[in-house]
Protein backbone atom coordinates (compact mmCIF):
# COMPACT_ATOMS: atom_id res chain seq x y z
CA UNK A 1 0.00 0.00 0.00
CA UNK A 2 1.14 3.58 -0.58
CA UNK A 3 1.72 5.67 2.39
CA UNK A 4 -0.96 7.88 2.96
CA UNK A 5 0.84 10.80 2.76
CA UNK A 6 2.50 9.62 -0.48
CA UNK A 7 -0.84 8.83 -2.30
CA UNK A 8 -2.69 12.09 -0.49
CA UNK A 9 0.28 14.21 -2.22
CA UNK A 10 0.33 12.42 -5.35
CA UNK A 11 -3.74 12.97 -5.72
CA UNK A 12 -2.90 17.04 -4.80
CA UNK A 13 0.21 16.52 -7.52
CA UNK A 14 -2.56 15.44 -10.18
CA UNK A 15 -4.72 18.50 -10.03
CA UNK A 16 -1.50 20.44 -10.05
CA UNK A 17 -0.39 19.09 -13.30
CA UNK A 18 -3.82 19.10 -14.95
CA UNK A 19 -3.90 23.06 -14.15
CA UNK A 20 -0.59 23.32 -15.90
CA UNK A 21 2.06 23.07 -13.17
CA UNK A 22 4.92 21.34 -12.06
CA UNK A 23 3.80 18.29 -10.13
CA UNK A 24 6.65 18.31 -7.75
CA UNK A 25 4.37 21.45 -5.96
CA UNK A 26 1.48 19.32 -4.56
CA UNK A 27 3.25 17.83 -1.66
CA UNK A 28 0.86 17.69 1.06
CA UNK A 29 2.25 17.95 5.13
CA UNK A 30 -0.01 16.90 8.08
CA UNK A 31 -1.27 20.16 8.93
CA UNK A 32 0.44 22.71 11.76
CA UNK A 33 -2.88 24.00 12.56
CA UNK A 34 -4.84 20.99 13.20
CA UNK A 35 -8.07 23.48 13.65
CA UNK A 36 -8.16 24.53 10.80
CA UNK A 37 -7.42 21.46 8.88
CA UNK A 38 -6.35 18.26 8.22
CA UNK A 39 -3.52 18.03 5.85
CA UNK A 40 -2.04 21.54 4.11
CA UNK A 41 -0.23 22.24 0.39
CA UNK A 42 1.97 25.22 0.26
CA UNK A 43 3.02 24.65 -3.41
CA UNK A 44 0.60 27.40 -4.69
CA UNK A 45 3.12 29.89 -2.72
CA UNK A 46 6.18 27.89 -3.72
CA UNK A 47 5.03 27.92 -7.58
CA UNK A 48 4.34 31.82 -7.48
CA UNK A 49 6.96 33.30 -8.63
CA UNK A 50 7.86 30.93 -11.64
CA UNK A 51 4.33 31.36 -13.11
CA UNK A 52 4.24 35.26 -12.39
CA UNK A 53 0.94 34.43 -10.69
CA UNK A 54 -1.06 35.59 -7.26
CA UNK A 55 -0.52 32.39 -5.20
CA UNK A 56 -3.91 32.47 -4.28
CA UNK A 57 -5.04 32.12 -7.83
CA UNK A 58 -3.19 29.15 -8.19
CA UNK A 59 -4.78 27.74 -5.42
CA UNK A 60 -8.34 28.89 -6.02
CA UNK A 61 -7.32 26.81 -9.07
CA UNK A 62 -6.01 23.48 -7.46
CA UNK A 63 -8.75 23.92 -5.02
CA UNK A 64 -11.84 23.71 -7.74
CA UNK A 65 -9.49 20.74 -9.07
CA UNK A 66 -10.03 18.87 -5.85
CA UNK A 67 -13.29 19.59 -5.07
CA UNK A 68 -15.30 17.12 -6.66
CA UNK A 69 -12.62 14.30 -5.93
CA UNK A 70 -14.03 11.68 -3.24
CA UNK A 71 -10.77 11.67 -1.17
CA UNK A 72 -11.02 14.81 0.29
CA UNK A 73 -14.32 16.52 2.43
CA UNK A 74 -12.72 19.67 1.59
CA UNK A 75 -9.98 21.33 -0.03
CA UNK A 76 -10.42 25.50 0.52
CA UNK A 77 -7.70 27.91 -0.92
CA UNK A 78 -7.18 30.35 2.07
CA UNK A 79 -5.31 33.73 1.57
CA UNK A 80 -2.49 34.44 0.90
CA UNK A 81 -1.90 31.29 -0.76
CA UNK A 82 -2.58 28.17 1.35
CA UNK A 83 -4.32 25.52 0.72
CA UNK A 84 -6.05 23.29 3.48
CA UNK A 85 -7.51 19.72 3.44
CA UNK A 86 -9.63 17.09 4.98
CA UNK A 87 -9.87 14.19 4.29
CA UNK A 88 -13.25 12.39 3.93
CA UNK A 89 -14.54 9.66 6.14
CA UNK A 90 -15.15 7.05 3.40
CA UNK A 91 -11.25 7.19 1.83
CA UNK A 92 -10.22 6.99 5.37
CA UNK A 93 -12.52 4.26 6.49
CA UNK A 94 -11.21 2.13 3.57
CA UNK A 95 -7.70 3.00 4.29
CA UNK A 96 -7.90 1.84 7.52
CA UNK A 97 -9.51 -1.34 6.58
CA UNK A 98 -6.70 -1.86 3.79
CA UNK A 99 -4.07 -1.72 6.24
CA UNK A 100 -6.27 -3.88 9.04
CA UNK A 101 -6.53 -6.61 5.81
CA UNK A 102 -3.04 -6.99 6.06
CA UNK A 103 -2.18 -9.79 8.84
CA UNK A 104 1.59 -9.33 8.65
CA UNK A 105 2.94 -5.75 7.66
CA UNK A 106 -0.53 -3.54 8.27
CA UNK A 107 -0.23 -2.45 4.50
CA UNK A 108 3.69 -1.77 4.30
CA UNK A 109 5.49 -2.31 1.48
CA UNK A 110 8.95 -3.96 1.18
CA UNK A 111 11.59 -1.95 0.77
CA UNK A 112 12.36 -2.03 -3.35
CA UNK A 113 15.69 -2.29 -3.24
CA UNK A 114 16.41 -4.24 -0.03
CA UNK A 115 20.47 -3.49 0.88
CA UNK A 116 22.31 -5.95 2.93
CA UNK A 117 23.39 -3.85 6.19
CA UNK A 118 25.76 -4.45 9.33
CA UNK A 119 24.99 -2.92 12.21
CA UNK A 120 27.57 -2.34 14.54
CA UNK A 121 26.84 -2.09 18.70
CA UNK A 122 26.77 -2.98 21.89
CA UNK A 123 30.75 -2.84 22.09
CA UNK A 124 31.02 -4.50 25.59
CA UNK A 125 34.37 -5.17 26.75
CA UNK A 126 34.73 -8.53 27.54
CA UNK A 127 35.49 -9.64 30.83
CA UNK A 128 34.44 -5.94 32.17
CA UNK A 129 31.03 -5.59 33.36
CA UNK A 130 28.55 -4.31 31.11
CA UNK A 131 27.68 -0.50 32.25
CA UNK A 132 25.26 2.23 31.29
CA UNK A 133 27.61 3.27 28.59
CA UNK A 134 26.43 -0.05 26.76
CA UNK A 135 22.90 0.26 27.46
CA UNK A 136 21.85 2.88 24.98
CA UNK A 137 24.38 1.37 22.29
CA UNK A 138 22.08 -1.76 22.88
CA UNK A 139 18.82 0.05 23.15
CA UNK A 140 19.27 2.17 19.85
CA UNK A 141 20.98 -0.74 17.91
CA UNK A 142 18.51 -2.94 18.12
CA UNK A 143 15.76 -0.70 17.39
CA UNK A 144 17.98 0.72 14.33
CA UNK A 145 18.11 -3.09 13.54
CA UNK A 146 14.60 -4.47 13.80
CA UNK A 147 13.52 -0.98 12.31
CA UNK A 148 15.70 -1.83 9.04
CA UNK A 149 14.48 -5.36 9.23
CA UNK A 150 11.03 -4.69 8.65
CA UNK A 151 11.52 -2.55 6.24
CA UNK A 152 13.01 -5.32 4.35
CA UNK A 153 16.82 -5.21 4.41
CA UNK A 154 19.38 -8.41 5.27
CA UNK A 155 20.30 -6.72 8.39
CA UNK A 156 23.11 -8.41 10.70
CA UNK A 157 23.59 -6.79 13.93
CA UNK A 158 27.69 -7.48 15.48
CA UNK A 159 28.11 -6.96 18.87
CA UNK A 160 31.97 -6.18 17.87
CA UNK A 161 33.30 -7.03 21.28
CA UNK A 162 36.28 -5.53 23.14
CA UNK A 163 38.45 -8.27 23.59
CA UNK A 164 41.46 -7.27 22.24
CA UNK A 165 44.48 -5.09 23.95
CA UNK A 166 45.75 -4.13 27.10
CA UNK A 167 43.17 -5.36 29.51
CA UNK A 168 44.02 -9.02 27.74
CA UNK A 169 47.41 -8.78 29.07
CA UNK A 170 46.89 -6.88 32.29
CA UNK A 171 44.20 -10.40 32.97
CA UNK A 172 46.46 -12.86 31.96
CA UNK A 173 49.37 -10.65 34.43
CA UNK A 174 47.03 -10.82 37.01
CA UNK A 175 46.15 -14.91 36.82
CA UNK A 176 49.48 -15.48 36.66
CA UNK A 177 50.06 -13.39 39.98
CA UNK A 178 47.50 -15.75 41.42
CA UNK A 179 48.12 -18.71 39.77
CA UNK A 180 51.55 -19.36 38.38
CA UNK A 181 51.51 -23.01 38.60
CA UNK A 182 48.66 -23.42 35.45
CA UNK A 183 50.13 -24.77 32.41
CA UNK A 184 49.30 -22.13 30.65
CA UNK A 185 52.35 -20.30 31.92
CA UNK A 186 54.72 -23.14 30.85
CA UNK A 187 56.01 -21.92 27.83
CA UNK A 188 57.36 -24.92 26.41
CA UNK A 189 53.96 -26.71 27.33
CA UNK A 190 53.28 -28.85 24.25
CA UNK A 191 50.04 -30.45 25.34
CA UNK A 192 46.52 -29.88 24.90
CA UNK A 193 45.08 -27.30 27.35
CA UNK A 194 42.41 -27.87 29.75
CA UNK A 195 38.49 -28.04 28.73
CA UNK A 196 37.34 -25.81 31.49
CA UNK A 197 38.23 -22.31 32.07
CA UNK A 198 40.54 -21.84 35.57
CA UNK A 199 38.30 -18.84 36.66
CA UNK A 200 34.55 -18.27 36.94
CA UNK A 201 32.66 -15.28 35.34
CA UNK A 202 32.73 -13.29 38.97
CA UNK A 203 36.64 -13.97 39.63
CA UNK A 204 36.98 -12.29 35.78
CA UNK A 205 34.91 -9.43 36.82
CA UNK A 206 36.96 -8.85 40.08
CA UNK A 207 40.68 -9.88 38.24
CA UNK A 208 39.87 -6.83 35.51
CA UNK A 209 39.46 -4.21 38.18
CA UNK A 210 42.01 -5.53 40.11
CA UNK A 211 44.71 -5.75 37.66
CA UNK A 212 43.77 -2.15 36.24
CA UNK A 213 44.75 -0.77 39.76
CA UNK A 214 47.76 -2.27 40.44
CA UNK A 215 48.82 -1.20 36.71
CA UNK A 216 47.98 1.93 37.60
CA UNK A 217 49.98 2.35 40.39
CA UNK A 218 53.35 -0.36 39.89
CA UNK A 219 55.05 0.33 36.76
CA UNK A 220 56.59 -3.01 36.76
CA UNK A 221 53.33 -4.75 37.30
CA UNK A 222 52.05 -2.15 33.87
CA UNK A 223 55.23 -3.12 32.05
CA UNK A 224 54.38 -7.37 32.47
CA UNK A 225 50.70 -6.40 31.25
CA UNK A 226 52.44 -5.09 28.11
CA UNK A 227 55.01 -7.58 27.93
CA UNK A 228 51.54 -10.43 27.82
CA UNK A 229 49.32 -8.55 25.66
CA UNK A 230 52.54 -8.23 23.23
CA UNK A 231 53.27 -11.88 23.34
CA UNK A 232 49.50 -12.95 23.32
CA UNK A 233 49.47 -11.03 20.18
CA UNK A 234 52.28 -12.82 18.41
CA UNK A 235 50.89 -15.92 19.36
CA UNK A 236 51.67 -17.25 22.52
CA UNK A 237 50.18 -20.67 22.79
CA UNK A 238 49.32 -20.21 26.52
CA UNK A 239 47.95 -16.79 26.20
CA UNK A 240 46.14 -17.70 23.17
CA UNK A 241 44.46 -20.54 24.96
CA UNK A 242 43.88 -17.76 27.82
CA UNK A 243 42.18 -15.62 25.92
CA UNK A 244 39.89 -18.41 24.26
CA UNK A 245 38.67 -19.35 28.27
CA UNK A 246 38.46 -15.55 29.00
CA UNK A 247 35.74 -14.79 25.68
CA UNK A 248 33.84 -18.61 26.43
CA UNK A 249 33.35 -17.25 29.74
CA UNK A 250 32.49 -13.70 29.12
CA UNK A 251 30.26 -14.29 26.19
CA UNK A 252 27.87 -16.79 27.84
CA UNK A 253 27.42 -13.96 30.82
CA UNK A 254 27.43 -10.99 28.19
CA UNK A 255 24.54 -13.50 26.68
CA UNK A 256 22.33 -13.83 29.40
CA UNK A 257 22.74 -9.65 29.84
CA UNK A 258 21.73 -8.93 26.65
CA UNK A 259 18.59 -11.28 26.86
CA UNK A 260 17.53 -9.52 29.49
CA UNK A 261 17.20 -6.77 27.40
CA UNK A 262 15.43 -8.29 24.60
CA UNK A 263 18.82 -7.73 22.28
CA UNK A 264 20.37 -10.20 20.91
CA UNK A 265 23.33 -10.65 18.11
CA UNK A 266 23.55 -12.30 14.39
CA UNK A 267 27.44 -12.14 14.80
CA UNK A 268 29.38 -12.33 18.40
CA UNK A 269 32.72 -10.96 16.40
CA UNK A 270 34.95 -8.88 17.94
CA UNK A 271 38.59 -6.87 17.76
CA UNK A 272 40.63 -10.15 18.33
CA UNK A 273 38.63 -11.20 14.99
CA UNK A 274 39.74 -8.07 13.08
CA UNK A 275 43.80 -9.13 14.39
CA UNK A 276 44.33 -11.68 11.21
CA UNK A 277 43.59 -9.16 8.85
CA UNK A 278 46.33 -6.37 10.12
CA UNK A 279 49.26 -7.05 8.24
CA UNK A 280 48.54 -7.54 4.85
CA UNK A 281 46.30 -4.20 5.34
CA UNK A 282 49.38 -2.76 6.53
CA UNK A 283 51.36 -3.67 3.93
CA UNK A 284 48.62 -2.55 1.23
CA UNK A 285 48.70 0.93 2.90
CA UNK A 286 52.16 1.15 2.66
CA UNK A 287 52.42 -0.30 -0.74
CA UNK A 288 49.92 1.85 -2.38
CA UNK A 289 51.78 5.23 -0.97
CA UNK A 290 49.23 6.00 2.00
CA UNK A 291 51.04 5.20 5.20
CA UNK A 292 53.84 6.70 5.94
CA UNK A 293 55.92 7.62 9.12
CA UNK A 294 55.56 10.10 10.97
CA UNK A 295 57.76 10.53 14.61
CA UNK A 296 57.94 6.77 14.34
CA UNK A 297 54.17 5.96 13.89
CA UNK A 298 52.70 4.50 10.82
CA UNK A 299 50.34 7.32 9.66
CA UNK A 300 47.30 7.94 6.94
CA UNK A 301 46.81 11.81 6.23
CA UNK A 302 43.06 12.11 6.27
CA UNK A 303 42.54 15.69 6.27
CA UNK A 304 40.22 17.43 3.38
CA UNK A 305 40.36 20.93 1.76
CA UNK A 306 36.24 21.27 3.12
CA UNK A 307 37.89 20.63 7.21
CA UNK A 308 36.40 23.33 9.37
CA UNK A 309 38.45 21.42 12.28
CA UNK A 310 42.19 20.32 12.48
CA UNK A 311 41.69 16.94 11.32
CA UNK A 312 45.29 15.13 12.57
CA UNK A 313 46.62 12.45 10.75
CA UNK A 314 44.65 8.92 11.54
CA UNK A 315 47.29 6.49 13.29
CA UNK A 316 47.41 3.26 12.34
CA UNK A 317 50.18 1.57 13.92
CA UNK A 318 52.15 2.80 17.09
CA UNK A 319 56.20 3.11 17.28
CA UNK A 320 56.40 -0.05 18.80
CA UNK A 321 54.36 -1.71 15.77
CA UNK A 322 51.65 -2.37 18.28
CA UNK A 323 47.84 -1.81 16.66
CA UNK A 324 45.79 0.74 17.86
CA UNK A 325 41.41 0.91 17.96
CA UNK A 326 41.59 2.77 14.51
CA UNK A 327 43.88 -0.10 13.32
CA UNK A 328 41.41 -3.04 14.51
CA UNK A 329 38.22 -0.86 13.14
CA UNK A 330 39.86 -1.02 9.97
CA UNK A 331 40.59 -4.01 9.98
CA UNK A 332 37.12 -5.57 11.00
CA UNK A 333 36.01 -3.36 7.64
CA UNK A 334 38.43 -5.65 5.45
CA UNK A 335 36.92 -8.73 7.14
CA UNK A 336 33.68 -7.39 6.82
CA UNK A 337 33.86 -6.46 3.26
CA UNK A 338 35.39 -9.90 2.47
CA UNK A 339 32.87 -11.77 3.80
CA UNK A 340 29.55 -9.41 3.59
CA UNK A 341 30.03 -7.33 1.16
CA UNK A 342 27.49 -4.84 2.86
CA UNK A 343 25.68 -2.02 1.08
CA UNK A 344 26.22 -0.35 4.50
CA UNK A 345 27.63 -0.27 7.92
CA UNK A 346 26.00 1.59 10.77
CA UNK A 347 28.36 2.38 14.00
CA UNK A 348 25.67 3.13 17.11
CA UNK A 349 28.54 4.11 19.26
CA UNK A 350 28.81 6.76 21.99
CA UNK A 351 28.80 10.13 19.91
CA UNK A 352 32.31 10.92 22.13
CA UNK A 353 34.00 8.85 19.34
CA UNK A 354 33.01 11.07 16.42
CA UNK A 355 36.75 12.18 15.85
CA UNK A 356 37.84 8.28 15.40
CA UNK A 357 35.18 7.12 13.08
CA UNK A 358 35.40 10.11 10.67
CA UNK A 359 39.10 9.16 10.16
CA UNK A 360 38.51 5.52 10.02
CA UNK A 361 35.96 6.10 7.16
CA UNK A 362 38.03 8.60 5.39
CA UNK A 363 41.20 5.98 5.50
CA UNK A 364 38.73 3.56 4.73
CA UNK A 365 37.54 5.31 2.13
CA UNK A 366 40.87 6.60 0.78
CA UNK A 367 42.57 3.17 0.52
CA UNK A 368 40.36 1.72 -1.08
CA UNK A 369 39.25 -1.12 1.99
CA UNK A 370 35.05 -0.16 1.12
CA UNK A 371 34.31 0.50 -2.26
CA UNK A 372 32.75 4.17 -2.65
CA UNK A 373 29.21 3.52 -2.90
CA UNK A 374 29.18 1.34 0.37
CA UNK A 375 27.18 3.50 2.64
CA UNK A 376 29.43 4.14 6.20
CA UNK A 377 27.16 6.07 8.83
CA UNK A 378 28.12 7.13 12.17
CA UNK A 379 24.82 7.39 14.51
CA UNK A 380 26.27 8.78 18.25
CA UNK A 381 24.70 8.74 20.92
CA UNK A 382 24.47 10.71 23.52
CA UNK A 383 25.01 10.57 27.72
CA UNK A 384 22.72 9.41 30.04
CA UNK A 385 22.74 11.63 32.79
CA UNK A 386 21.45 11.70 36.30
CA UNK A 387 19.21 14.13 37.86
CA UNK A 388 22.46 15.95 38.52
CA UNK A 389 23.37 16.53 35.02
CA UNK A 390 26.18 14.69 35.00
CA UNK A 391 26.80 11.43 34.13
CA UNK A 392 24.60 8.69 35.51
CA UNK A 393 26.02 6.98 38.63
CA UNK A 394 25.57 5.09 41.70
CA UNK A 395 24.78 6.38 44.89
CA UNK A 396 28.34 6.24 45.80
CA UNK A 397 29.68 7.47 42.67
CA UNK A 398 30.72 4.47 40.78
CA UNK A 399 30.18 3.43 37.88
CA UNK A 400 26.44 1.88 37.31
CA UNK A 401 26.44 -1.85 36.49
CA UNK A 402 23.83 -2.19 33.91
CA UNK A 403 22.23 -5.39 35.99
CA UNK A 404 21.65 -3.13 39.00
CA UNK A 405 20.40 -0.44 36.82
CA UNK A 406 17.58 -3.25 35.68
CA UNK A 407 16.81 -4.64 39.00
CA UNK A 408 16.38 -0.92 40.16
CA UNK A 409 13.88 -0.42 37.78
CA UNK A 410 11.58 -3.46 38.35
CA UNK A 411 11.87 -2.75 41.69
CA UNK A 412 10.23 0.60 40.97
CA UNK A 413 7.83 -1.03 38.97
CA UNK A 414 7.16 -3.60 41.15
CA UNK A 415 6.56 -1.14 44.13
CA UNK A 416 3.85 0.20 41.89
CA UNK A 417 2.14 -2.57 40.47
CA UNK A 418 1.80 -4.15 44.37
CA UNK A 419 0.39 -0.44 45.29
CA UNK A 420 -2.21 -0.68 42.58
CA UNK A 421 -3.10 -3.81 44.68
CA UNK A 422 -4.80 -6.08 42.02
CA UNK A 423 -2.41 -8.43 41.25
CA UNK A 424 -0.63 -11.67 42.99
CA UNK A 425 2.94 -11.40 44.23
CA UNK A 426 4.22 -13.99 41.22
CA UNK A 427 2.68 -12.27 38.44
CA UNK A 428 3.54 -8.83 39.65
CA UNK A 429 7.17 -9.85 39.20
CA UNK A 430 6.68 -10.92 35.91
CA UNK A 431 4.68 -8.05 34.67
CA UNK A 432 7.09 -5.79 36.53
CA UNK A 433 10.22 -7.12 34.47
CA UNK A 434 7.65 -6.38 31.46
CA UNK A 435 6.72 -3.48 32.31
CA UNK A 436 10.12 -2.48 33.50
CA UNK A 437 12.11 -3.14 30.16
CA UNK A 438 9.46 -0.82 28.70
CA UNK A 439 10.08 1.72 30.90
CA UNK A 440 13.70 1.60 30.50
CA UNK A 441 14.02 1.62 26.46
CA UNK A 442 10.92 3.73 26.04
CA UNK A 443 12.99 6.62 28.50
CA UNK A 444 16.02 6.59 26.34
CA UNK A 445 14.51 5.66 22.98
CA UNK A 446 11.85 8.65 23.07
CA UNK A 447 14.92 11.03 22.72
CA UNK A 448 16.64 12.07 20.29
CA UNK A 449 19.58 9.66 19.73
CA UNK A 450 22.28 12.43 19.94
CA UNK A 451 21.29 14.46 22.58
CA UNK A 452 22.13 13.45 26.64
CA UNK A 453 19.16 13.00 28.48
CA UNK A 454 18.41 12.90 32.27
CA UNK A 455 17.55 8.85 33.24
CA UNK A 456 14.60 9.75 35.76
CA UNK A 457 13.38 6.56 37.65
CA UNK A 458 10.14 8.11 38.54
CA UNK A 459 9.04 9.60 35.40
CA UNK A 460 10.38 6.87 33.57
CA UNK A 461 7.82 4.22 35.58
CA UNK A 462 4.78 6.92 35.66
CA UNK A 463 1.64 5.81 33.85
CA UNK A 464 1.19 9.22 32.78
CA UNK A 465 2.97 11.35 30.37
CA UNK A 466 5.10 10.41 27.42
CA UNK A 467 6.61 7.10 29.26
CA UNK A 468 6.67 3.38 28.04
CA UNK A 469 4.04 2.22 30.94
CA UNK A 470 1.65 4.57 29.15
CA UNK A 471 2.07 2.87 25.89
CA UNK A 472 1.41 -0.54 27.68
CA UNK A 473 -1.24 0.61 29.85
CA UNK A 474 -3.16 1.83 26.65
CA UNK A 475 -2.42 -1.75 24.62
CA UNK A 476 -3.38 -3.55 28.05
CA UNK A 477 -6.88 -1.46 27.71
CA UNK A 478 -7.65 -1.87 24.14
CA UNK A 479 -6.49 -5.84 24.83
CA UNK A 480 -8.87 -5.66 27.21
CA UNK A 481 -12.01 -4.08 25.45
CA UNK A 482 -11.14 -6.49 22.89
CA UNK A 483 -11.26 -9.25 25.53
CA UNK A 484 -14.93 -8.88 26.69
CA UNK A 485 -16.16 -8.09 23.02
CA UNK A 486 -15.16 -11.60 21.91
CA UNK A 487 -16.68 -13.44 24.96
CA UNK A 488 -19.78 -12.21 22.74
CA UNK A 489 -19.04 -11.70 19.63
CA UNK A 490 -15.99 -12.75 17.01
CA UNK A 491 -13.28 -10.46 16.14
CA UNK A 492 -13.42 -11.72 12.32
CA UNK A 493 -14.57 -9.83 9.78
CA UNK A 494 -14.90 -6.93 11.64
CA UNK A 495 -14.79 -3.61 9.27
CA UNK A 496 -14.31 -0.07 10.16
CA UNK A 497 -17.32 2.47 9.18
CA UNK A 498 -16.78 6.32 8.30
CA UNK A 499 -15.63 8.11 11.25
CA UNK A 500 -18.74 9.80 13.20
CA UNK A 501 -17.07 11.74 15.37
CA UNK A 502 -14.33 14.21 15.76
CA UNK A 503 -12.28 11.86 17.84
CA UNK A 504 -13.23 8.74 16.27
CA UNK A 505 -11.78 10.73 13.10
CA UNK A 506 -8.65 11.62 14.71
CA UNK A 507 -7.95 7.95 15.90
CA UNK A 508 -8.60 6.66 12.62
CA UNK A 509 -5.99 9.66 10.88
CA UNK A 510 -3.17 8.53 12.91
CA UNK A 511 -3.55 5.20 12.57
CA UNK A 512 -3.80 5.87 9.22
CA UNK A 513 -0.41 7.78 8.92
CA UNK A 514 1.45 4.41 10.76
CA UNK A 515 3.03 3.84 7.60
CA UNK A 516 4.55 7.27 7.04
CA UNK A 517 6.01 7.52 10.24
CA UNK A 518 7.58 4.49 10.11
CA UNK A 519 9.16 5.15 6.41
CA UNK A 520 10.95 8.49 8.50
CA UNK A 521 12.04 6.80 11.42
CA UNK A 522 13.53 3.85 9.06
CA UNK A 523 15.24 6.30 6.50
CA UNK A 524 16.80 8.74 9.18
CA UNK A 525 17.74 6.23 11.54
CA UNK A 526 14.87 8.05 14.31
CA UNK A 527 13.33 5.85 17.06
CA UNK A 528 12.32 8.61 18.77
CA UNK A 529 10.07 9.82 15.92
CA UNK A 530 8.07 6.23 16.10
CA UNK A 531 8.39 6.87 19.38
CA UNK A 532 6.33 10.15 18.95
CA UNK A 533 4.11 8.67 16.42
CA UNK A 534 2.99 5.87 19.12
CA UNK A 535 2.37 8.57 21.32
CA UNK A 536 0.36 10.68 19.59
CA UNK A 537 -1.71 7.49 18.25
CA UNK A 538 -1.97 6.55 22.35
CA UNK A 539 -3.34 9.76 23.28
CA UNK A 540 -5.64 9.78 20.25
CA UNK A 541 -7.03 5.98 21.21
CA UNK A 542 -7.38 7.81 24.78
CA UNK A 543 -9.58 10.93 23.89
CA UNK A 544 -11.73 8.64 21.72
CA UNK A 545 -12.16 6.14 24.49
CA UNK A 546 -12.77 8.42 27.14
CA UNK A 547 -15.91 10.08 24.93
CA UNK A 548 -17.34 6.83 23.72
CA UNK A 549 -18.96 4.25 25.68
CA UNK A 550 -18.14 1.34 22.94
CA UNK A 551 -18.92 -2.27 24.45
CA UNK A 552 -22.08 -0.53 25.98
CA UNK A 553 -23.01 0.92 22.28
CA UNK A 554 -26.68 -0.62 21.20
CA UNK A 555 -26.19 -0.19 17.10
CA UNK A 556 -24.26 -3.31 17.17
CA UNK A 557 -22.79 -2.48 13.29
CA UNK A 558 -21.24 0.65 14.55
CA UNK A 559 -19.79 -0.87 17.78
CA UNK A 560 -18.44 -3.65 15.54
CA UNK A 561 -16.50 -0.83 13.42
CA UNK A 562 -14.92 0.60 16.52
CA UNK A 563 -13.91 -2.33 17.63
CA UNK A 564 -12.25 -2.64 14.41
CA UNK A 565 -10.74 0.16 14.59
CA UNK A 566 -9.42 -0.40 18.32
CA UNK A 567 -7.87 -3.36 16.93
CA UNK A 568 -6.23 -1.95 14.45
CA UNK A 569 -5.07 1.02 16.93
CA UNK A 570 -3.51 -2.18 18.99
CA UNK A 571 -1.47 -4.10 16.42
CA UNK A 572 -0.07 -1.02 15.15
CA UNK A 573 1.18 -0.10 19.05
CA UNK A 574 2.36 -3.75 19.14
CA UNK A 575 4.41 -3.82 15.79
CA UNK A 576 5.81 -0.57 17.01
CA UNK A 577 7.06 -1.26 20.21
CA UNK A 578 8.45 -4.85 18.93
CA UNK A 579 10.20 -2.61 16.67
CA UNK A 580 11.55 -0.47 19.59
CA UNK A 581 12.19 -3.76 20.91
CA UNK A 582 9.98 -4.45 23.84
CA UNK A 583 6.69 -5.93 24.43
CA UNK A 584 3.25 -5.37 26.51
CA UNK A 585 2.11 -7.55 29.08
CA UNK A 586 -1.47 -9.21 29.34
CA UNK A 587 -2.91 -7.18 31.95
CA UNK A 588 -1.58 -4.43 34.47
N1 LIG B 1 34.28 -1.31 22.92
C1 LIG B 1 34.10 0.07 22.63
C2 LIG B 1 33.86 0.86 23.92
O1 LIG B 1 33.48 0.30 24.93
C3 LIG B 1 32.93 0.33 21.70
C4 LIG B 1 33.03 -0.32 20.36
C5 LIG B 1 32.26 0.41 19.32
N2 LIG B 1 32.36 -0.19 18.01
C6 LIG B 1 33.40 -0.06 17.16
N3 LIG B 1 33.36 -0.66 16.00
N4 LIG B 1 34.46 0.62 17.50
O2 LIG B 1 34.08 2.06 23.90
Amino acid sequence: MQELLELISERVANAFEAAGYDRKLGRVTVSNRPDLCEYQCNGAMAGAKTYHKAPFMIADEIADCLSGDEMFASAESVKPGFLNIRVSGDFLADYANQMAADQERLGLEKERNPRSIIIDYGGPNVAKPLHVGHLRSAIIGEAVKRIARFAGNQVLGDIHLGDWGLQMGLIITELRERKPDLVYFDADYQGAYPEEAPFTISELEEIYPCASGKSKEDEGYHAAAMQATNELQQGRRGYQALLEHILRVSVSDLKKNYEKLSVSFDLWMGESDAQPYIPAMVEKMKRDGFAYLSEGALVVDVAEGSDTKEMPPCMILKSDGSALYNTTDLATLVMREERYQPDEIIYVVDKRQELHFTQCFRVARKTKIVPPETGLVFLGFGTMNGRDGKPFKTRDGGVMRLENLLADVNAKMLEKILEGGHMQKEEAGRTAEIVGLAALKYGDLSNQASKDYVFDLDRFTSAEGNTGPYILYTIVRIKSILKRYEEENSLEGLRVLPPASPSEKDLMQLAARFGDNFRTAYEELAPHKLCAYIYELSNAFNRFYHETKILSEEDEEKKASWIALLSLTKRILEKSIDLLGFAAPERM
